[in-house]
């Protein structure tokens, strides 16, 4: 379960599937906003050159996810509209701000937030892949298969840069600490989504 602390309900895959065209919208969002994410973390370090060569090689990866994702959008006859206020994202970025300011450094906790929001879309797309097994969404199901593997690949990127990026300020003991600490927030704020709302989305 790469660095999360919980796993989702079950049955979030099941409601998923019963509204596949709303779960891909959020998926593209998801896709894009995490190409902008990694192209805008790049920019902002180039003071740091090992980081930002991996994260432009990062962000590649998830225009294609992006891409792709929209072809299906497209063979559905679906439109993408204008990006959904990310709670999901947004509360994460907000508790890693208050959590033992002592041991912050932004770049670092950035990084590791990154790490869990790959780690939740892996787990997210392995209940799709489950769940789509011996129905008609074949084509689908093998997709899913591709990013699940990718997305769980990004999050152990995201947990390595944060090691990188806190030399000299924190230990990699320290940073896996704060990553375990942000993935019990990280946990009780999916918990929190479920519990209020029952919409389709990645995330939520
Ligand atoms: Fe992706
Ligand atoms: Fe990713």
């Amino acid at each position: 379960m790469l660095c999360l602390s919980a796993a989702s309900d079950p049955g979030w895959a099941r409601a998923a599937l019963q509204d596949l065209d709303a779960i891909l919208v959020d998926h593209a969002h998801c896709e894009m906003k995490a190409a902008a994410n990694a192209l805008s973390l790049a920019a902002r370090h180039g003071d740091h050159p090992r980081i930002a060569r991996a994260l432009t090689n990062l962000a590649r990866e998830e225009i294609d996810h992006f891409q792709r994702v929209l072809r299906e959008l497209d063979r559905r006859g679906l439109v993408l509209g204008a990006p959904p206020v990310d709670e999901y994202a947004a509360e994460l970025r907000r508790a890693s701000a208050r959590l033992a300011p002592q041991l912050r450094t932004p770049l670092v906790d950035r990084l590791l937030v990154g790490a869990l929001i790959e780690a939740r879309s892996c787990e997210r797309f392995k209940l799709l892949f489950d769940a789509m097994e011996g129905s008609l969404h074949d084509e689908l199901r093998a997709f899913y298969g591709e990013l699940l593997a990718a997305e769980a690949r990004h999050s152990r990127v995201f947990v390595d840069l944060a090691t990188i990026a806190a030399e000299g300020d924190l230990t990699a003991t320290d940073v896996l600490a704060r990553l375990s600490m942000l993935s019990v927030i990280e946990a009780a704020i999916v918990r929190r989504l479920a519990a209020g709302h029952t919409r389709a989305t990645i995330h939520g």
